[in-house]
């Protein structure tokens, strides 16, 4: 009978059989999908295996340090952490465009991992997290047959012109394997069950152009959002959850003072595939607590909202 710890075996051994005694770099983000696959390619072959994730300066709070906290310590995995956030956010600087951004975004990430490997002198190998999903339907999950909505970045055509051969030990799997796979192998529940996170972060989660005041701002309030969410057990019921900073100022009052601060959206859907979603029905009393914790605890934010707009017609994320 198949068994995941079975199938885990089998993949180690096809690994050790490909890569002989070649070197292989896989690129983290914090996924899970490259986190599952880094953690399964340092079973089978050790320190032939270099990880590179780049710290793009627009990820969540916490995030990057709980990288490096996962897979340098606690698997011993060796990790290259290259801190590229004033090249990413001065790259983005002024730009608002959300095309312009993923498309920014996208060339950094390629050219940064590239000096990396170059700087490890190469590999033979390099390893991807992609999925039986990915593999069927290698186009953006967001696009139609024939239009794009979003162009998701990722690091296609970046094996051919580093001229290395694939490693990709998840191409069989769904998604919900790879997290029982990641399980297996005791990866911690908080990487495994993660929701996803788009690659462009959370420079697409501020509309307009982004800046340092505006990143920290969103982190203040994504954090709040989030916590509240864990603490009433709500994360696995729903797909994604986060907060959008507006591009807009709106006049409140604070004990007896008038403020002008920016105001936020929170967003939280349920969804299988992230093709459709609906929003996720929070009792008013829960987002009465959190729109409270936020206009007390973020200075720069007056007003919160709730974003109750299904895909289709809306997208999940804001750009
Ligand atoms: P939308 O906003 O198109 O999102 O309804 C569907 C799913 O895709 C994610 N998403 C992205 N992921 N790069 C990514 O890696 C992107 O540019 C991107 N845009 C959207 C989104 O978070 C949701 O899971």
């Amino acid at each position: 009978t198949w068994t995941m710890a079975g199938f885990r075996d089998m993949e180690i051994a096809r690994i050790r059989q490909q890569v002989g005694k070649g070197r292989v770099i896989c690129g983290l983000s914090g996924g899970v999908d490259s986190s599952v696959a880094a953690v399964l390619i340092h079973q089978a072959i050790g320190d032939q295996l270099t990880c590179i994730f780049v710290d793009p300066g627009i990820l969540r709070a916490g995030e990057a340090d709980e990288v490096i906290r996962t897979f340098r310590d606690r698997f011993n995995i060796r990790l290259i952490h290259r801190d590229a956030s004033d090249l990413f956010l001065s790259a983005l600087e002024g730009v608002s465009d959300p095309e312009i951004k993923r498309k920014t975004i996208g060339r950094l990430f390629i050219e940064v991992f590239e000096e990396e490997a170059a700087k490890l002198g190469g590999a033979e190998f390099l390893a991807q997290g992609t999925l039986y999903p990915d593999v069927i339907e290698s186009v953006s999950f967001t696009g139609g047959p024939s239009v794009t909505i979003k162009s998701h970045h990722n690091v296609g055509g970046l094996p051919e012109r580093m001229k290395m051969q694939l490693v990709e030990p998840l191409r069989e799997l769904f998604k919900d394997e790879v997290r029982e796979l990641g399980r297996e192998m005791d990866i911690p529940e908080a990487i495994v069950g993660r929701h996803p996170f788009p690659g462009p972060g959370l420079a697409i989660r501020i509309p307009g152009a982004i800046t340092r005041e505006k990143l920290d701002l969103l982190r203040r309030v994504d954090s709040i959002f989030l916590e509240e969410i864990r603490t009433a057990g709500l994360y696995d019921a729903i797909w994604q959850a986060f907060a959008v900073l507006l591009p807009v100022r709106t006049v409140g009052v604070m004990g007896d003072g008038r403020t002008y601060d920016y105001a936020c959206a929170l967003r939280a859907v349920t969804s299988t595939d992230g093709m459709t979603a609906d929003i996720y029905p929070f009792d008013m009393s829960f987002l009465n607590r959190v729109a409270g914790r936020i206009v007390n605890e973020v200075r720069g934010v007056n007003r919160v909202t709730y974003d109750i707009t299904s895909k289709p017609p809306g997208t999940i994320e804001w750009e």
